[in-house]
């Protein structure tokens, strides 16, 4: 029989979202699970019963007779008491749970017997854990929200307008965190219109910034900001205290300013203090996105918004929430991958029994509970977000005598290269020893320029070879001053030109122009997919 997946009504006041829609139901039972949902459940995020059930699944009345009927639940907030009480025993739970933030919490559900998966605990840097990436999938929409409630709490455009009735000057907004949800704002706000800033302490990101239409503003202090696997780690008294200066500077000239900020494990950074609150121009907006942890502005009160020093703060902990039916989709698609997964790892069985496969990583950091064993915290991870630190120069022979791995790209080896040039002495010897003394001086010049052009393109990472080549032939048309030397007409008194060799200029002429205003074209054509 088919394992039943069990998608209960959330609990938690002002929980909007569920843990799957419609359009996914089918997906997993086309992989083969049977889905049953508690009725209701999607009411809030505009998933009716009937939706439900058009799409193959079972509607339950009453969250006890669901939790009972489920083999596996689908959940979005972390279980309450009375939840866990209605969880199976032996049952599986996926979902959010934040262990290490609730520890009576694991200990109750490892009463039960049960495995759980928690969504927050997968490694995000696996490249195949991405697509079950329910913390960038929710922290995408959170900002795309934060600028649409700055901008509903901010009595002016972003966009910059000259009018009849006088000029509107663009918004200024600065974002305080370039992470996920940072990025989805600069994206956002930058699309409205609005003039955006952004500073984060992981420097790797200014680049993310300006792609998205943001400037990055820097501290005035050198300390590298990542605290490994891409978070951040706690900065230095004196970061701190440049990085105050900076915001200061900050607050007094834009009119909103949205934070992001967080480093796992601690509580959120205080970035904008009450003077700096107290400097924004009346009519600023706050937006204050780790309010949950307990905010970034000294000031911002989580789940209101208040008005101190004539700013409008927004500490609102479900901005994701607020657009129910987008981030449930966007979850609902990350647990169907996860639901994969599950299947492809064998986690669950052709039989019907769920046995998490330990041995498959990104299962194993998602797994916090197995069968009532508490196995939180997982070990390190074995990929770092970063790449590792290129081998010394020392070890790089021996680095190479490997199993020819990325050898495509890299120069020929040294005794290859040795028999080579040997060869090339001896074939130059004899054209040096039978050809006119003029030839053998253009001879010298096509062997360096095709060792030379040989050394450049292998020593370029391939990604950057179109570009590089469209530049290089455009500029090594100026054989084309050649050619049409050879075809103009003779100097008074001198001999004219060969036809053949007119004619082989004229040949040279078609063929660099083909180089040329190719090579020009592919460059413009690469530029464009930069802009907008
Ligand atoms: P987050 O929510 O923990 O933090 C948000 C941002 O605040 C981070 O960019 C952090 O550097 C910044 N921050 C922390 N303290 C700060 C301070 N004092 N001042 C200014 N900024 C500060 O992080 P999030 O958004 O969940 O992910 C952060 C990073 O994790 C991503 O940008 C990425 O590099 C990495 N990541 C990698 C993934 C992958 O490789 N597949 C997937 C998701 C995230």
């Amino acid at each position: 029989m088919a394992l039943t997946i069990g998608v209960p009504r959330e609990t938690l006041a002002g929980e909007k979202r569920v843990a799957t829609v419609p359009e996914v139901v089918e997906k997993l039972v086309k992989l083969g699970f049977s889905v049953a949902v508690e009725s209701g459940a999607g009411d809030a995020a505009n998933c009716s019963d009937d939706a439900y059930r058009a799409a193959g699944a079972r509607i339950i009345e009453g969250a006890a007779k669901l939790w009972a009927a489920s083999d596996i639940v689908f959940k979005v907030g972390v279980p309450t008491t009375q939840e866990v009480g209605l969880l199976r025993e032996g049952g599986t739970l996926i979902g959010f749970i934040w262990p290490a933030q609730n520890p009576e919490l694991m200990q109750q559900i490892a009463a039960k017997k049960a495995t759980v998966l928690a969504i927050d605990s997968l490694p995000r840097t696996l490249s195949r854990a991405q697509k079950m990436d329910a913390l960038t999938s929710q922290a995408g929409v959170a900002g795309y929200r934060a600028v649409i409630e700055a901008a509903n709490a901010f009595g002016r455009f972003f966009n910059g307008q000259i009018t009849a009735a006088g000029k509107v000057p663009p918004a200024k907004v600065f974002i305080a965190g370039a992470g996920v949800a940072g990025l989805a704002a600069i994206g956002t706000a930058a699309s409205l219109g609005a003039i955006v800033r952004a500073n984060d302490t992981r420097a790797e990101v200014a680049d993310q910034v300006v792609s998205l239409g943001g400037e990055f503003v820097k501290v005035d202090y050198e300390e590298e900001g990542s605290g490994g696997g891409g978070y951040a780690k706690v900065m230095s008294e004196g970061f701190q205290q440049a990085q105050r200066e900076m915001y200061a500077k900050q607050a007094r000239e834009v009119d909103i300013i949205i934070t992001t900020a967080l480093i796992p494990g601690k509580p959120a950074p205080r970035l904008i203090t009450a003077e700096m609150v107290q400097s924004m121009k009346p009519g600023s907006v706050i937006v204050d996105m780790a309010a949950e942890r307990g905010g970034n502005c000294e000031l911002t009160e989580p789940g209101q918004t208040v008005v101190k020093h004539g700013v409008t703060i927004v500490g609102y902990t479900d901005l994701a929430s607020r657009l129910a039916k987008q981030s449930s989709t966007l979850y609902a698609t990350n647990l169907f991958r996860l639901a994969e997964e599950l299947c492809k790892t064998q986690s669950v069985k052709d039989d019907g029994t769920i046995d998490v496969n330990m041995e498959d990583e990104a299962i194993r950091g998602l797994t916090v509970i197995k069968n009532g064993e508490v196995t939180w915290p997982p070990p390190a991870p074995k990929l770092a977000a970063a790449p590792p630190p290129k081998p010394a120069a020392a070890s790089a022979p021996q680095a190479k005598k490997g199993h020819g791995h990325g050898a495509a790209s890299e120069p020929m080896a040294g005794s290859k290269l040795a028999i080579m040039f040997a060869v090339a002495a001896v074939v130059f010897w004899f054209v040096g020893a039978n050809a006119p003394a003029a030839f053998l001086a253009h001879f010298t010049v096509f062997v360096l320029a095709c060792f030379v052009g040989y050394m450049v393109v292998w020593n370029v990472t391939p990604a950057l070879h179109t570009p590089l080549m469209s530049v290089t032939n455009a500029i090594s048309s100026i054989i084309c001053i050649g050619a049409l030397v050879q075809i103009a007409p003779p100097l008074a008194g001198g001999l004219p030109p060969d036809p053949w060799i007119r004619w082989l200029a004229v040949g040279g002429i078609a063929l660099t122009a083909v180089n040329m205003f190719g090579g020009f074209a592919v460059t413009q054509r690469m530029l464009d997919m930069f802009r907008k």
